[in-house]
């Protein structure tokens, strides 16, 4: 509760004392009344004053030396002070210099009403100045509160900033009208975009309508229901690369009721990748054992049935009858397919890794041989260059390597014909790979065909000349040996170019086996 101000009255008349508590009772206030200086003083000790209305004339102490006592020890301001005064000009004089507005004259005799207006006016003073006071303390308060939440504030700001900028997954906040109002690291890096072309923003500009769509959708789901949306989305990222990612959205009110959308992506591309991946060489796998047994199982009738038919066509007459040729065919039907089953029990095989050191200029000598036995290669130039540095070594199943090598060149000398140019370059690669390149000068690949290349069945020879087995077997061996293997041809008729990157080793150097030789 707001206390009286206080109000001393000084003066050696009792009734002037009691003339004075007349006049001011209206006024809301603590009279402190004395009768002489020295009583006054006693009385006001740790009192703080509003007003003090003093007669000049006392004995002992008078009004002056009061008031100059009063107020020796105040170090601020002084206490106001109404003199009670008979007509002493020079009196008045004297206390010019104690403060503009704080000292003031009455002169006898005492007017009531000029009396309680002065005082009215000092008590004004007082209570304007006490609400100042109060309300510069409070002010002082609430900004010294105000900066220790401002620093606190900031402090958890940076600290959230921190968190969010060091979470793998990109997140994001947005306002109820869409716009981002918080991006963390992993998103711009993943949209390549920075924070401030998305904040504010819809950012929808960033992606394609059907996206959008998307995400708008589920935006507007959540904020609608305030349930939250996990969602497998696409995703075209800064790279241009559709990404599949999974996006759990949920709602935030914050103290304001405003409603906020907070989103965690996880991107799931390279996962879903893997697995497709996985599940196909699983399904291959399986599809090549089912192919083994099979061809295991059609091997041994197919050789009964080549075995009596060469049987029957040695015991009839030599003759050309119409039934030895109907024998002909049935054997030529089976010859072809045992080559078949043959293909396919090589394409079903696992290929183990094994680690023969393997030459390739010699590999490919011998396989360029092994096609020339079966096909001929006079009239095809070939040209064979090795820029290998004597430093590596390639390491590999020697059987299985041989068979791609002799596949690829049978495939070129059937894509030329008798006529035309083979060039292989064996060289170093990049990321320590060797690269293999054989082009030729055939019939080339149409984009079509290209599609499915490295699909097995698949032949575009004539009927009878390949089994479609070659390319699908060799890319598979060469995977197995950790490498790659592509085509590329300009179309057709414009020859055609396999490259195979194959990683290689750095030899260890033969210090040690130097080190003994010079011991011996
Ligand atoms: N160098 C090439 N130029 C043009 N087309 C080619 C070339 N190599 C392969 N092809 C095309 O790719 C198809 C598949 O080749 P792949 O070696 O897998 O099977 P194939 O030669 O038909 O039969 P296989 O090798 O099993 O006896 C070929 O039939 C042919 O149409
Ligand atoms: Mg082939």
């Amino acid at each position: 509760m707001k206390s009286l101000p206080n109000i001393l009255i000084v003066d050696d008349n009792a009734e002037n004392l009691t003339y004075f508590e007349i006049v001011l009772k209206p006024h809301k206030l603590r009279l402190i009344k004395a009768e002489s200086g020295f009583e006054a003083l006693e009385k006001i000790e740790n009192t703080d004053l509003a007003l003090a209305i003093i007669d000049v004339r006392m004995p002992g102490m008078s009004g002056y030396e009061l008031a100059m006592k009063m107020n020796e020890e105040k170090s601020g301001e002084k206490v106001p002070i109404i003199f009670i005064t008979a007509n002493y000009v020079d009196e008045v004089q004297l206390f010019k210099g104690y403060g503009s507005g704080a000292v003031d004259f009455i002169f006898k005799p005492i007017n009531n009403d000029i009396l309680y207006y002065k005082v009215q006016v000092f008590l004004d003073l007082f209570n304007q100045k006490q609400t100042i006071v109060r309300e510069s303390d409070l002010l002082k308060k609430y900004s010294q509160r105000l900066a220790g939440l401002n620093a606190s504030l900031k402090t958890s700001r940076e600290y959230l900033d921190k968190i969010i900028n060091s979470v793998a997954s990109p997140i994001f906040v947005k306002d109820d009208r869409y716009r981002f109002c918080l991006v963390n690291d992993a998103l711009c890096k993943l949209l390549a975009v920075p924070a401030e072309d998305l904040l504010g923003k819809t950012g929808f500009e960033h992606f394609p309508d059907d996206q959008n769509d998307v995400f708008l959708a589920k935006d507007r789901e959540v904020f609608f229901t305030g349930r939250e949306n996990i969602n497998e989305e696409l995703l075209t990222d800064g790279a241009g690369k559709i990404r599949t990612i999974i996006t759990s959205k949920t709602l935030y009110t914050d103290a304001d009721g405003n409603k906020f959308l907070v989103g965690i992506i996880n991107d799931i591309t390279e996962r879903n990748e893997m697995e497709k991946k996985f599940l196909a060489s699983e399904k291959l796998a399986v599809m090549g054992r089912l192919v083994a047994d099979v061809a295991h199982e059609i091997n041994n009738p197919l050789a009964i049935i080549m075995g009596r038919t060469q049987l029957m066509l040695r015991r009839i007459d030599n003759k050309p009858t119409l039934f030895k040729a109907q024998l002909t065919t049935i054997l030529e039907s089976a010859r072809r397919c045992k080559v078949i089953l043959s293909g396919l029990l090589s394409y079903s095989r696992t290929i183990g890794k094994d680690e023969d050191v393997v030459n390739l200029h010699d590999m490919i000598l011998e396989a360029v041989d092994n096609v020339n036995y079966q096909y001929e290669m006079n009239f095809i130039e070939i040209a064979l260059r090795c820029n290998l540095p004597g430093n590596i070594e390639i390491t590999g199943n020697k059987v299985a390597l041989l068979s791609v090598f002799v596949n690829l060149i049978r495939n070129a000398r059937q894509a030329m014909g008798e006529k035309g140019n083979l060039s292989i370059l064996i060289e170093k690669g990049n990321n320590n790979q060797v690269k293999i390149e054989i082009r030729d000068t055939g019939i080339g690949i149409s984009v079509d065909e290209m599609q499915k290349l490295f699909k097995p069945f698949i032949s575009g020879w004539k009927e009878g000349e390949g089994t479609g087995l070659g390319l699908a077997t060799s890319r598979g061996i060469i995977e197995t040996h950790g490498g790659m293997m592509t085509a590329e041809s300009e179309g057709e008729g414009t020859g055609a170019k396999f490259i195979i990157l194959l990683p290689y080793k750095l030899k260890k150097k033969e210090t040690g086996q130097l080190a003994r030789k010079m011991e011996d």
